[in-house]
């Protein structure tokens, strides 16, 4: 059986804090665990007058991936929502985690070749919209240090 997987970045409305995401998280593993959907959220708090940046990877029944997706692309915490990639794989890369939860430390992603970029214009223009956006998902596994893709 396949699974769905897709990637998106967005950035954070104003006024975002740490227990609102927590809020999303505990609300997310309690729906995702019910729909059978894994994945991972990371969180990089903005610099320059910008909130922060979100990086979710949702994977699933196809369906179920869409229409979460759908709901997630409407909540107003978040905006200028990209999707990097999405499509068919063999199996899970987060098979544990109803909705992992990281925060990334200026420090941790300071030489990251696209979260360090996550909240510039430049960003969102080139590499989102560009050929890099499809190797977002080995890049994510890195920073959980998660098993490598086959
Ligand atoms: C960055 C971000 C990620 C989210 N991820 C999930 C998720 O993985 N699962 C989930 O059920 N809700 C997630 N949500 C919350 C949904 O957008 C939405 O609030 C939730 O589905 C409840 O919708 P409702 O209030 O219309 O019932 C996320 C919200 C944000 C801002």
């Amino acid at each position: 059986m396949t699974v769905h997987h897709l990637v998106y970045v967005s950035q954070a409305a104003p006024g975002m804090s740490d227990a609102t995401i927590a809020e999303i998280v505990e609300a997310s593993r309690a729906y995702n665990a019910a729909h059978g959907i894994t994945g991972v959220l990371l969180f990089v708090p903005g610099r320059d007058g910008h909130v922060g940046s979100f990086m979710q990877l949702l994977e699933g029944e196809s369906g179920e991936v869409k229409s979460l997706t759908e709901m997630i692309l409407a909540d107003p915490r978040h905006h200028t929502k990209v999707v990097l990639t999405q499509g068919q794989r063999e199996r899970r890369c987060f098979p544990d985690w109803s909705m992992a939860l990281k925060t990334a430390a200026p420090e941790e992603i300071a030489d990251h070749p696209i979260l360090a970029n996550l909240a510039n214009k430049e960003f969102m223009d080139k590499v989102a919209c560009g050929p890099e956006a499809n190797t977002v998902l080995p890049l994510l596994m890195d920073f959980w240090d998660a098993e490598p893709l086959d």
